[in-house]
């Protein structure tokens, strides 16, 4: 059978190199692109670690570099801000594009430029460009000529929250999300806070007062569960690689309910797990793998803690985008990525 073409702008950071990973033993993808923007020019070997030797032995082309006419889907693992260009111009070739950028996020450019503090430059693409939670969206994602991959965040919250809402049990009071990530999540460029001694043996806040991803979350709140609901959303970093727990504090009506209301919905999901009773997630059971797994705890009947967990880089990045390529093309939802974590 032939295989689809496809390409990485973006190779050499931390969500391109899980594409490559991931793409690699896709049994329907072929790699015939990989591209990236300071390191353009070098071979994959000496950019990053551990590739085997035909891909290491792969150059980096730039991402200004015409694609390959037979390629037929870009992931765009670019800066948001950087990405909006690039893919305008790969969407003009024919190709379809998975921007896993924010800038592709927002329905609407005002909303845009609350969140990212300037004004969209293509706001007339922004229509265009299907939202992908894959759980909540695979039905317009087979003609999807850009699919916009949700943030991280947004997809550890959105997942549990989605079908409470839709039942009609939450109160309208702000939802309070406390969410935890690994420093993967902050990308692979230097920053000084990034540095080991900044992040080792501590945990921080940060993006306050409103972190950017706060209007993503709203937004898609107010689409899929058809409510709009305001978040308090503080995002922290921890000194680990990869992983995000997400805790929602959340008050409502018959918490007790809450179990059934998401096991009907995620059932038959194959990434999405309910835990048992009495068991709550951890990053560890993830990682690696792109499961969203979701564990509850009522408070009483009027209070629930809900409480995510996602590898950022799966899950909530590259796992959800090859997701949303597998129903794109037509494939099994889960071909080629893993339901199962590398633990310990
Ligand atoms: N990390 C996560 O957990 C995560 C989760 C969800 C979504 N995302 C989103 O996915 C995108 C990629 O994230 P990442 O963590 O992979 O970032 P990253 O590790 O910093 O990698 C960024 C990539 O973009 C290239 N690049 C840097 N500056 C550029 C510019 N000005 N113009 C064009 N290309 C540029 C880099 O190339 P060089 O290295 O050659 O300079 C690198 O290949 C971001 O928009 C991020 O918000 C990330």
């Amino acid at each position: 059978m032939d295989k689809i073409h496809a390409a990485i702008l973006g190779a050499s950071g931390y969500t391109g190199s899980e594409l490559i990973r991931l793409l690699d033993r896709h049994p329907r993808f072929r790699l015939v692109h990989l591209a990236a923007h300071s390191h353009a020019g070098k071979q994959a070997g000496d950019v990053l670690p551990g590739l085997h030797d035909k891909l290491a032995a792969l150059q980096l082309v730039h991402i200004d570099d015409p694609l390959p006419d037979d390629c037929q889907l870009v992931f765009a693992a670019l800066p948001h801000g950087a990405a909006a260009r690039t893919v305008a111009r790969v969407l003009e070739t024919g190709c379809r594009v998975i921007d896993l950028s924010a800038d592709f996020r927002h329905q609407s450019p005002e909303t845009y430029r609350q969140a990212y503090g300037t004004d969209h430059p293509y706001p007339h693409l922004l229509h265009t460009a299907i939202y992908g939670l894959t759980e909540w969206s695979r039905q317009r994602l087979p003609e999807a000529r850009l699919v916009a991959n949700p943030g991280c965040y947004p997809t550890s919250m959105l997942l549990p929250l989605i079908p409470l809402i839709r039942a009609g049990v939450l109160d309208e009071a702000p939802i309070i999300v406390d969410a935890k990530s690994g420093a993967s999540g902050a990308g692979r460029s230097a920053k000084v806070e990034l540095l080991f001694c900044e992040l080792n043996e501590s945990c921080r806040a940060y993006g306050l007062p409103r972190h950017r991803h706060s209007w993503e979350m709203e937004e898609w709140l107010a689409h899929f569960g058809g409510q709009p609901l305001r978040v308090r959303f503080v995002p922290h970093i921890l000194p680990m690689n990869r992983g995000m727990l997400t805790t929602l504090h959340l008050s409502g009506r018959d918490a007790s309910s809450w179990r059934d209301i998401l096991q009907q919905n995620y059932a038959n999901e194959p990434f999405v797990r309910l835990l048992p009773e009495g068991n709550l997630p951890s990053t560890a059971s993830v990682a690696g793998s792109n499961r969203c797994d979701i564990g509850l705890s009522p408070l009483d009947n009027d209070e629930c803690v809900v409480i995510s967990c996602i590898d950022n880089l799966l899950k909530g990045a590259a796992g959800q985008a090859i997701q949303n390529a597998n129903v794109m093309f037509g494939l099994d939802e889960t071909c080629g990525l893993p339901d199962l974590p590398c633990w310990p």
